[in-house]
């Protein structure tokens, strides 16, 4: 893995051995490329510890019971596909292990498992991952911030899914991306409870008026799934890859992929989609650093240290506000008060803000981010 964000290692797991290897495997990887068929026998076809991360979003085995109206009517498209339905628990039991069977083994020693799923099978699919040797690591809650509702009022609306993050073993390393996370999240450390709205509006793929996927995953989701547990160049299998949520997002952010999918229509939709999909530039994913390449300072220590002057004032970019500077590092707009970050969200509306890019003073006729009397105090107080 290559490395520019902070990682967590830990301890390594015992590698397969190769002479139970079948002779028909593949000699290279299919990077780029979506399996066609069953993906339990594809993933029979890759190499034994190649990948370093898969992220499975397999059948819910929902079980619907016939058709499902709004209160006015009209049908919800939910997911009553054929691909969607077992015969029991024990034949989900059985997929469940078998497609878990080959990710474990195509997984590198140190390679990270994601599983998506619902009450309906996420309990089914943890019990089965523990008994094979995975570790959970954390089990995420997705919760929805636009959840469908429960139209019939018979029950709580579903408003969230869980992610089972998964090691190799209990000793197995892991990569895990700390500093990125806690700085996406605005200088906090990142929770495992994620608020993010379901797929809809653009990102949604239609055809015909209709959704191309009953479960087409959000975009946002992947992306902190793979920025928190791959490195640039890694390799991401997914198994179950729909609409390829999961290769639209790894190219983005220059991870290679490989996809496995039975349906068509899906996979000639996902190809058609991450066609489109552009990757980011280098410099844009290098802005991603590490916690020692941006050490913590608080803002009140460039106030106490009079490289930002109590009484100065501070602008937005567009110069919609303006806030007094005060002696304890807080601001002032009128009468509305708080940290760099607090406030610079309040007054937007927005979910988060990071204060030092929005934030301006002015310094000799020029005006500059606050961030830049961050980098003058940071060169000071290392010399
Ligand atoms: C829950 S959906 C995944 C949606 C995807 N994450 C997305 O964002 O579009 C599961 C997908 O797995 C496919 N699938 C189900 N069983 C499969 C199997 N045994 N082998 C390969 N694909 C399978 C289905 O056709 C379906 O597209």
């Amino acid at each position: 893995m290559m490395g520019v964000i902070q990682t967590t290692k830990l301890r390594a797991k015992a590698p397969v051995n190769p002479a139970q290897l079948p002779r028909e495997r593949l000699l290279e990887l299919p990077l780029g490329q979506i399996l066609d068929g069953d993906c339990v026998e594809a993933m029979r076809a890759l190499p034994t510890a190649s990948v370093d991360l898969v992220f499975a979003d397999p059948p819910y085995n929902l079980q619907l019971g016939g058709d499902l109206n709004r209160p006015d009517g009209s049908h919800v498209d939910a997911v009553t596909d054929h691909w969607d339905q077992f015969a029991s628990f024990a034949f989900y039991d059985e997929f469940t292990r078998d497609w878990l069977t080959e990710a474990k083994r195509v997984l590198k020693p140190d390679g990270g498992l994601w599983v998506i799923g619902s009450y309906h099978n996420i309990y089914r699919v943890g019990a089965i991952l523990q008994d094979l040797g995975f570790w959970i690591l954390n089990d995420i809650v997705w919760r929805k911030s636009n959840p469908m509702p429960n139209f019939r009022g018979t029950r709580f609306t579903n408003a969230h899914e869980t992610l089972l993050w998964c090691s190799q073993g209990e000793k197995a390393k892991y990569h895990f991306n700390y500093r990125a996370m806690k700085t996406l999240n605005d200088e906090l450390q990142m929770r495992s409870d994620w608020v993010l709205p379901i797929c809809n509006g653009a990102e949604r793929l239609k055809e015909g008026g209709h959704k191309v996927h009953p479960t087409q995953k959000p975009e946002s989701l992947l992306y902190r799934v793979l920025l928190s547990t791959t490195e640039r160049g890694d390799v991401v299998l997914d198994p179950f890859f729909g609409t390829g949520t999961t290769g639209a997002v790894a190219k983005r952010l220059g991870r290679q992929w490989i996809g496995c999918e039975r349906e068509d229509g899906y996979r000639d939709a996902a190809y058609k989609r991450i066609a489109k999909e552009l990757a980011l530039d280098e410099s844009a994913l290098t802005t991603m650093q590490a916690g020692r390449a941006a050490p913590k300072v608080a803002f009140g220590a460039l106030v106490e240290n009079g490289f930002i002057k109590p009484g100065s004032q501070l602008f937005d970019s567009k110069r919609r506000w303006t806030a007094t500077v005060r002696a304890d590092g807080s601001l002032a707009v009128g009468k509305q008060t708080g940290s760099i970050h607090g406030l610079g969200k309040e007054l937007q509306g927005a979910p988060s803000c990071n204060g030092w890019t929005f934030w301006h003073y002015e310094n000799g006729g020029e005006i500059k981010p606050i961030d830049a009397a961050r980098q003058l105090y940071l060169l000071a107080v290392e010399d």
